[in-house]
């Protein structure tokens, strides 16, 4: 009979194998590309910014352009370029599969469509939620600074970052605005230890769960 670490550790691995990054950009036409999402529990959104300024805001469906009650969902915080890409990225977990709008706070973006839905579901649609938004005149920023996600460099699959371990967290960047948010990428510590099932680890499955959101990234680093 499987001991219940092995069983776990099988468990996190199967986790890990189905959880991917979906890759959204803010583009310079003021649109999110794509802009509807079919996310699994424990996926990662990515979102990229082009010029020229702009943020993404997880919205209550039923008043669009504003944003989630206080203390759930996400906000980016403004992210500005003046061409290409953004270096830093946004990356926010997606914890079940609720219906989740999200919007650019920006100006009159969320209006003009500037908009994207995850998972959506019966009448909760994309063109619903858009239609009602564009007969708004502003949009809601929830404040100043990004919570619900981390801020993280936008590693394309450098050449190079292998060479050397030397530096531990190669993922540590999370170098937000403000640490407030309680990014769950925050663990950092030693990526290298996290894969492994040996050591003795707390038993909590409250810290498994956290961690999968760490340990997807140590993972996918590592490849
Ligand atoms: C980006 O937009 C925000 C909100 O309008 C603003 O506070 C910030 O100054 C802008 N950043 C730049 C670099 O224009
Ligand atoms: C959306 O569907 C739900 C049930 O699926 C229903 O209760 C609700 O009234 C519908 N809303 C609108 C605006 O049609
Ligand atoms: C999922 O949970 C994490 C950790 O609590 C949180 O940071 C993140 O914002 C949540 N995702 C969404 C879409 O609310
Ligand atoms: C961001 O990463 C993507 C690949 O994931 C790459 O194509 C793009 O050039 C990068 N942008 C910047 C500004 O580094
Ligand atoms: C890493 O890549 C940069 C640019 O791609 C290059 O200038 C630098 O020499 C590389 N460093 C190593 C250690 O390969
Ligand atoms: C690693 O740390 C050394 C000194 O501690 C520093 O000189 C070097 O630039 C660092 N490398 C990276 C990739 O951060
Ligand atoms: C959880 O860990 C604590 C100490 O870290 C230990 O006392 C307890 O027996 C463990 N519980 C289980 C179910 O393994």
């Amino acid at each position: 009979m499987p001991s219940i670490k092995s069983l776990l550790s099988a468990f996190a691995l199967a986790y890990l194998a189905n959880a991917t990054t979906i890759k959204i950009t803010a583009t310079s036409s003021n649109t999110f590309d794509p802009s509807t999402i079919k996310a699994n529990d424990g996926d990662v959104l990515e979102f990229i910014f082009e010029p020229k300024n702009h943020s993404v805001v997880a919205g209550d469906y039923r008043y669009p352009c504003s944003p989630l009650e206080l203390g759930t969902g996400f906000f980016s915080g403004f992210f500005a370029t003046s061409s290409g890409e953004n270096d830093k990225v946004f990356r926010v977990e997606i914890n079940g599969t609720d219906t989740i709008p999200f919007y650019s706070s920006q100006g009159n973006e969320c209006a003009g469509g500037m908009v994207g839905i995850i998972n959506p579901k019966g009448n909760q649609t994309l063109d619903d939620y858009k239609k009602r938004a564009s007969t708004l005149a502003r949009s809601v920023s929830p404040g100043r600074t990004s919570f619900g996600g981390e801020i993280a460099d936008n590693d394309s699959s450098s050449d190079n970052s292998t060479s050397g371990d030397g530096n531990g967290s190669s993922g540590g960047s999370g170098g937000s605005s403000s640490g407030k948010g309680g990014s769950s990428g925050s663990g950092s510590g030693s990526s290298g230890d996290s894969s492994s099932d040996k050591d003795g680890k707390d038993n909590g499955s409250v810290s498994l769960s956290i961690s999968i959101g760490a340990l997807a990234l140590a993972f996918m680093m590592a490849i």
